[in-house]
C-alpha cells in the first residue's frame, strides 16, 4: 500500500494525513474484496524496514494501526471477514498486539474474505525465522536435513496454512518487491498501478482483477495447445 507521504504532500498536508486516508482505501479494498469473492487479501500495512521511519510517524501508525482494529471489529464481523497477521507480531507496541489478538479471535470462525495484514513483516526476516524453527528441530531430533524440500520449509513460514498469492497489486507506480512476501511470490502475476494508495478505488481493482485475468500463467511449463 505506497504512496500515502506522496499523496499528502502534493497536497500540503502531513505524510500522517496521507496515512488516514490510506486507512479509508483499506476499508474500501477489504468491503470490494468480499463483494467481489477474492479469497484472500494480503496487506503491506508495516514492514520491517518501515521501524527507521521517524519515530514520531511509526507512533501514528501505530495508533491508527490500533484504531483500526478497534473501530473495524464490527464491519470485519458484519462483513464476514477473518482477519489474520503475519511479520514478527512481537515487535508492535502491546496495546496493539491485545487489540489485534482479539480481532483475531473474534473473526476466526468466519467465512468469507480471510484479510492478512503483514505487519512488521520482511520476507527475509521470515524466511530467516523459518529457517531457525527448522534448524531448531533438526537440533532436537525432530526433523533430519535430508527430509526439507519445498513443501517442509513452506510450512514453517507465517503463511504455513495460506496459499500463495495469484496476484500482487504494487500502487504508486514502484517497480520493486520491498521485501514482501519473497518465498510466496515465485509465480506471482505483477500489476503495477500509477494509482497512489489513498486514492485506490474499487474501480481500480477490478482493472487489476480483469488484467490478471487475461495472463496466462505455465508456472514454468509449456504453453497447451
Ligand atoms: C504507505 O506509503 C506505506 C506505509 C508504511 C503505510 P508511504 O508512507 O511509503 O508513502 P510514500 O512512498 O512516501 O508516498
Ligand atoms: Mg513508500
Amino acid at each position: 500500500m505506497d504512496g500515502n507521504g506522496r499523496w499528502a504532500r502534493e497536497r500540503g498536508l502531513p505524510r500522517t494525513e496521507g496515512h488516514r486516508e490510506g486507512a479509508l482505501a483499506v476499508q474500501r479494498i477489504c468491503a470490494a474484496c468480499g463483494e467481489q469473492g477474492v479469497d484472500f487479501l494480503t496487506l503491506f500495512a508495516f514492514s520491517s524496514e518501515n521501524w527507521s521511519r521517524p519515530q514520531t510517524e511509526v507512533k501514528a501508525l501505530m495508533a491508527l494501526l490500533e484504531e483500526f482494529l478497534v473501530g473495524q471489529r464490527e464491519e470485519l464481523m458484519q462483513r464476514n471477514i477473518r482477519l489474520r497477521a503475519i511479520g514478527r507480531i512481537a515487535d508492535l507496541p502491546a496495546s496493539c498486539q491485545e487489540q489485534l489478538a482479539q480481532s483475531i479471535e473474534l473473526t476466526r470462525h468466519n467465512s468469507g474474505l480471510t484479510l492478512v495484514l503483514a505487519l512488521s513483516y520482511g520476507g527475509r526476516e521470515e524466511i530467516v525465522d523459518a529457517t531457525r524453527r527448522l534448524m531448531q528441530k533438526a537440533a532436537s531430533g525432530q526433523c533430519s536435513p535430508a527430509e526439507l524440500n519445498n513443501a517442509l520449509f513452506a510450512q514453517h513460514l507465517d503463511t504455513a496454512d495460506l496459499p500463495d498469492p495469484d496476484l500482487l497489486i504494487r500502487s504508486s507506480g514502484e517497480l520493486r518487491l520491498s521485501n514482501f512476501l519473497l518465498w510466496q511470490l515465485s509465480y506471482t502475476e505483477f500489476y503495477i498501478s500509477p494509482v497512489l494508495w489513498p486514492d485506490f478505488e474499487e474501480s481500480h481493482l477490478r482493472e487489476a482483477i480483469a488484467a490478471y485475468s487475461q495472463r496466462q500463467r505455465r508456472f514454468g511449463a509449456v504453453p497447451e495447445g
